[in-house]
């Protein structure tokens, strides 16, 4: 699960244990995703692979995800081919990532939001509505960066390390900063 070889090379062993695992329900998939989170090496890309396969809306090929990421509401999920997901990052509803997607650790997708709609009740007890979030192909977003509800990063684009995106990025951009601004096109 390190690289595309890998993948490819032991694809019928991966969708073979995919057939098996599509028989157990998606909450205790969910369940089995937090019991193997900080997994470590390939066993738990695997794992996680497998476990993700059947929970998401859509996951593609050589989708490698590192220990410790959360993942929450992740069948609202869709995934293209060949992305790697590092270590410590968060993401949370309605995310759509394309192919060729690098995410550096301890980066963060909150497509939820809370309203404050209701004063007599907490801001943390208002209802949480979501825009999703759309990664497309062929970005990479650097570490402790965080995306925010509604964003769409255009393809070919970078977002530099520590950026709070909270704006949709054209294509073939770098963008950078809190919030993120246009550094570069590239
Ligand atoms: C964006 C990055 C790749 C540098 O790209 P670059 O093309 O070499 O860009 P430069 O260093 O020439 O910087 C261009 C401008 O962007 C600014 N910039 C670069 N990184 C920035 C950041 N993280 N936040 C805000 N501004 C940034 C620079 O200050 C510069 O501004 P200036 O023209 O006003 O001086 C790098 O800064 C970065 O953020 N890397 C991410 C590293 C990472 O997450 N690695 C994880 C392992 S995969």
């Amino acid at each position: 699960m390190a690289n595309g070889g890998l993948f490819k090379r032991f694809k019928p062993v991966i969708i073979f244990l995919i057939i098996i695992n599509k028989v157990v329900p998606v909450k205790l998939n969910k369940f089995f995703l937090i019991l193997f989170r900080n997994t470590p090496t390939w066993i738990g890309k695997l794992i996680r692979y497998i476990l993700l396969k059947n929970i998401c809306k859509k996951m593609g090929d050589n989708v490698v995800i590192f220990d410790g990421v959360i993942f929450d509401a992740p069948e609202m999920m869709e995934f293209g081919d060949s992305i790697s997901i590092n270590p410590r990052c968060y993401l949370a509803g309605e995310i759509s990532i394309g192919n060729n997607v690098a995410v550096a650790h301890s980066s963060a997708f909150h497509s939820f939001n809370h309203s404050w709609k209701d004063p007599l009740k907490p801001i943390a007890k208002n209802p949480l509505y979501s825009k999703r979030i759309t990664i497309n192909d062929d970005v990479w977003i650097g570490c402790h960066s965080i995306v925010l509800s509604g964003v769409c990063i255009g393809s070919r684009s970078v977002i530099a390390a520590g950026s709070v995106v909270n704006r949709s990025v054209d294509k073939h951009t770098l963008v950078g900063g809190n919030p993120a601004k246009i550094l570069k096109y590239i």
